[in-house]
């Protein structure tokens, strides 16, 4: 998913026909004078859709023809799965490094989320203010996490190589379960650990005596009755939709989808 940040941030269509990838042509019609970022992250949260190479390159393109700067966020590079590739948008457009902040850590690549540690590549004036703002707001990470951080980026890539296979066949059994659900409509994620479907076909009902109109309040019925936790597509601007994590047991995926399937099928 895509937003321009331009003091507010204008939240773009979300449409699982399209993969969830956003034009040029949508961030021409959502561009206006004030626009000063673009926030890029792929692979994406919540969503799961990759950029294949040519758009990241056409996306860089039309930034770096705008002067507007891009951060992007690179913290899924190396969870994608089936054809999908992961490609840095500084790489493939070098034109935008003095305009282009990359940020990652290893929270995703190593299994590390918990330990608060990641880090930006940027212009160096622009990484001095940040990192005496952050020094200011936060203080600095905690000594054990800078030297776990250290011995995880100096190891090889085997731990997510073997994450990535697991990841890959618990991808396709959410979706698979998820899209046997009447009324729910799943794309088929390429990347991070996350499917995204959509709802709208089972709103507008009662579930045990419970009215349900959004996905948030299917969130709270599927939460109070079938305690499964999925997070509504509201907050990331896409009403009807939900975000479920298959970063978690084969097992556990299944129970807690049949719990979901067996609740809607009252
Ligand atoms: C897109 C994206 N960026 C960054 C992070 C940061 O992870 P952490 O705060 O654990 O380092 C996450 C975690 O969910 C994420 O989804």
């Amino acid at each position: 998913m895509i937003k321009l940040a331009d003091g507010v941030v204008v939240e773009l269509p979300t449409s699982e026909e399209t993969g969830f990838q956003v034009t040029v042509d949508q961030l021409d019609a959502a561009v206006t004078e004030r626009t000063k970022m673009l926030l890029f992250v792929s692979p994406s949260n919540p969503s799961g859709a990759v950029y294949p190479p040519h758009q990241v390159e056409a996306i860089g393109r039309w930034a770096a023809e705008r002067g507007i700067w891009v951060l992007t966020d690179e913290i899924y590079e190396h969870l994608t799965y089936g054809d999908a590739v992961f490609s840095s948008m500084p790489a493939a457009v070098p034109e935008i490094a003095d305009r282009c902040i990359v940020v990652n850590g290893v929270a995703k690549t190593y299994a590390m989320t918990g330990w608060r540690v990641g880090w930006m590549i940027g212009p160096a004036d622009l990484i001095k203010v940040a990192s005496s703002l952050q020094s200011h707001a936060t203080s600095n990470v905690a000594n054990v996490s800078q030297a776990a951080a250290l011995a995880a980026i100096a190891g090889d890539l085997s731990a997510v190589h073997e994450m990535r296979t697991a990841f890959d066949r618990r991808r396709r059994l959410m979706h698979k379960l998820l899209n046997e659900m009447p009324g729910v409509v799943s794309y088929e994620p390429e990347g991070a650990f996350y499917c995204f479907p959509s709802f709208k076909g089972v709103l507008g009902r009662s579930i045990r005596g419970h009215q349900v109109d959004s996905a948030q309040r299917l969130a709270e019925v599927i939460l109070d009755e079938a305690k499964v936790a999925i997070v509504p597509g509201e907050g990331f601007g896409a009403p009807g939709y939900a975000r479920l994590s298959y970063a978690l047991g084969d097992d556990d995926i299944e129970e807690g989808l049949s719990r979901i399937a067996a609740l809607l099928s009252e």
